[in-house]
């Protein structure tokens, strides 16, 4: 039996590559389609080395409505579509703000509009836990009050979940399930694939295995003084590969019909870890003696916030299998795999 195309926007970005190889390890045929603004190449061999087979990738804009009918066209009866699509940097999204509004609501409309054309009608989008704001209640279920974002990367996910929302709303026979990531950490035990930041990174695990790895001198923590055991944020870090196959688990439910017309699901482990628990967790599980210091509180940041998954775990029936320690390791062996390569700074 032909296997199931699903349409992977972003395929060679950090998660939607984990997930390409988990969808290939459930029977679906994943098309990429990737512009390369934040990735490389490489991702795609990486994918391909793991799988032992090529990957089809359409080198496309998802703003290029044309070029999006023409993957539609050439692949022919695609049955769904993940949207990892966008740009994610939230410092850069303060400092412009129309670039992510046109690149990350302007390609889930394009797509949308696509998609109704050529009649596919499952959608799975990357959605983030940035929604919540900063939470009145821990952990957080899909029933929390979503708050205005504290940033226009936040308020494109947020905006993002009203145009689906309306398009439900709407009668379209579009069904979307947004997941909200919270913070994805870690890489393939392969070390084939991993976090690919290009230039310094804005997330704290790649800043801690490039500081290790001796790239960047010293990281700098953010505040010790909220209101946590050792004054450090809390955040909910769930392994990639974990968050990959709950991706797969939507697709499934949805090309199954058994999906609402909008369905929301929290995405994370259900812990929180201050920041300094995963510095501890990193070098415990890789016996590295990290260089930091605490530094001043960023603008913006989240004191603290964790998942509830009771739903993602009852109706995807998803669960998480690794630990922190075990995503520190993950995510140190994929930079050490990446020393064998030319720096990336
Ligand atoms: N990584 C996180 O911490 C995190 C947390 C919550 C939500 N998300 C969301 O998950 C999704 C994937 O995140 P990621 O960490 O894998 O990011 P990433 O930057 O590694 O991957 C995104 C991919 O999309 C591609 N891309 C961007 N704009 C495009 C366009 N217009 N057309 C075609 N390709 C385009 C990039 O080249 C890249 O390969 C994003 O939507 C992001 O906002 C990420």
């Amino acid at each position: 039996m032909a296997k199931e195309k699903i349409l992977v926007t972003g395929g060679a970005g950090y998660i939607g590559s984990h997930t390409v190889v988990e969808l290939v390890e459930a029977s679906y045929e994943p098309i990429i389609v990737d512009n390369f603004s934040n990735s490389e190449e490489s991702a795609l061999k990486g994918i391909e080395s793991i799988l032992g087979r090529e990957v089809v990738c359409h080198r496309i804009d998802c703003n290029d409505a044309n070029a999006l009918r023409g993957v539609f066209e050439q692949e022919q009866d695609i049955k769904g579509v993940i949207h990892f699509a966008a740009y994610k940097a939230v410092g850069e999204s303060v400092a412009e703000p129309l670039k992510y509004y046109q690149n990350n609501v302007g390609s889930l409309v394009t797509l949308l509009q696509v998609m109704e054309e050529r009649k596919v009608y499952n959608l799975v989008f990357s959605s983030s836990c940035t929604v919540y704001g900063i939470p009145d209640k821990l952990p957080v279920t899909e029933q929390t009050p979503v708050q205005k974002a504290n940033s226009p990367y936040g308020n494109t996910k947020k905006m993002c979940e009203e145009i689906l929302t309306d398009l439900a709303t709407s009668g379209s026979n579009v069904k979307s399930i947004a997941l909200r990531y919270f913070n994805p950490i870690g890489a393939h035990p392969s070390a084939k694939i991993g976090e690919l930041p290009l230039g310094v990174p804005n997330n704290l695990v790649p800043f801690i295995t490039q500081t290790a790895a001796g790239i960047r001198e010293q990281l700098t923590i953010f505040g010790n003084d909220y209101d946590t055991a050792d004054g450090t944020c809390i955040r909910d870090y769930i392994h990639v590969v974990d968050l990959a196959k709950a991706h797969v688990t939507a697709v499934a439910r949805l090309l199954e019909g058994k999906a609402e017309s909008i369905e929301f699901y929290n995405v994370g482990t259900g812990t929180g870890n201050t920041v300094l628990e995963a510095v501890q967790a990193f070098e415990k599980a890789t016996g590295e003696k990290l260089n930091y210091k605490i530094g001043p509180r960023r603008v913006g940041d989240v004191p603290k916030i964790y998942a509830d998954v009771t739903r993602a775990t009852e109706v995807l029936g998803f669960r998480t299998t690794s630990t922190l320690e075990e995503a520190m390791k993950s995510a140190w062996d994929w930079q050490l795999s990446l020393q064998k390569e030319p720096a990336k700074v």
